[in-house]
């Protein structure tokens, strides 16, 4: 018997990278998910991953979270076949790297928070409205927020702001939702192994290993685990919570070897 037997999950961004391992994670525990990714072409991409890495059961439908037009068309493709939804996990993200705080135009800035901000904000309310309400057993959100929203990394003023505004959006929601049944909660992961690792070089990795107390980085699945302990019923007390997933990152005030 799966945690997540007869449970219907969304995954945002959940074809590729800390995404794909979630997805992958609610399918091997029972859940029937849907997941997307911004395009067909990147959606159609994870979902062959998926199908390689032996997982099934699940529906990859393309969706930009910033555009409502399409979040309308992937809830109304989850009502049809599924009629229900149980478990949202906003994890899409605009990355919003490498742009200096000189050079970062207000439109960018748009552009990172109406994907990181506005998508979790709309894709959250349509399952509310649309599903949890009209449900007698709920449901519950999971954004994945980072660990820069406390601590702030340079040349990412965008992104930073957007997961600090979505630790703000968990709290606000967890009050507005608590009292009719609804959960919401966040997991803040620091490093996570991506492809982006890929083409990093070994003195790097070894740089940023070294900055984490436990000495690694998250793996996908690692950050899975706490995004399914977040929407399964062993955290049933628990709302408006964020999560630190970091190998320790959090704890320290400078990196070992600035310190000595
Ligand atoms: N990687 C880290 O070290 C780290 C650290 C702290 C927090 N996090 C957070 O953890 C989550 C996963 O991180 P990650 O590094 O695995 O992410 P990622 O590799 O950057 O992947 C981002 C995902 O979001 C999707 N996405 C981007 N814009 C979208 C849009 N407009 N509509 C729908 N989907 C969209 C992407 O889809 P496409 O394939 O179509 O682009 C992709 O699946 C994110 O929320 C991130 O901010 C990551």
């Amino acid at each position: 018997m799966g945690r997540f037997n007869d449970k219907v999950v969304l995954v945002t961004g959940g074809n590729r990278n800390t995404g794909l391992y979630i997805t992958e994670k609610f399918v091997r525990e029972g859940a029937t998910v849907f997941m997307c990714g911004s395009t067909p072409g990147s959606t159609a991409k994870g979902e062959a991953m998926l199908h390689d890495m032996g997982v099934t059961g699940f529906r990859a439908i393309p969706c930009d979270v910033s555009n409502i037009q399409q979040v309308t068309n992937l809830f109304d493709i989850i009502e049809r076949e599924a009629g229900t939804l149980d478990i949202l996990v906003n994890n899409a993200a605009h990355q919003g790297i490498g742009k200096p705080f000189v050079d970062m135009s207000p439109d960018y800035v748009k552009e990172v928070f109406s994907v990181n901000v506005i998508g979790g904000f709309q894709v959250t309310q349509m399952a509310v409205n649309r599903f949890f309400l009209k449900q007698q057993s709920r449901g519950c959100v999971v954004f994945l927020s980072s660990n820069t929203a406390q601590r702030a990394i340079r040349n990412r003023t965008a992104y930073c702001a957007s997961k600090g505004a979505i630790n703000s959006m968990v709290r606000a929601l967890a009050l507005d939702l608590g009292p009719l049944g609804i959960r919401v909660n966040a997991c803040a992961p620091g490093y996570i192994y991506t492809e982006r690792w890929d083409k990093l070089s070994e003195e790097v990795k070894t740089r940023r290993r070294m900055n984490c107390p436990l000495r690694h980085e998250a793996k996908g699945s690692d950050i899975a685990n706490v995004v399914a302990f977040l929407a399964g019923s062993d955290s049933s007390n628990m709302s408006g919570e964020i999560i630190t997933c970091d190998a320790g990152c959090s704890c320290q005030h400078m990196p070992e070897d600035v310190d000595m």
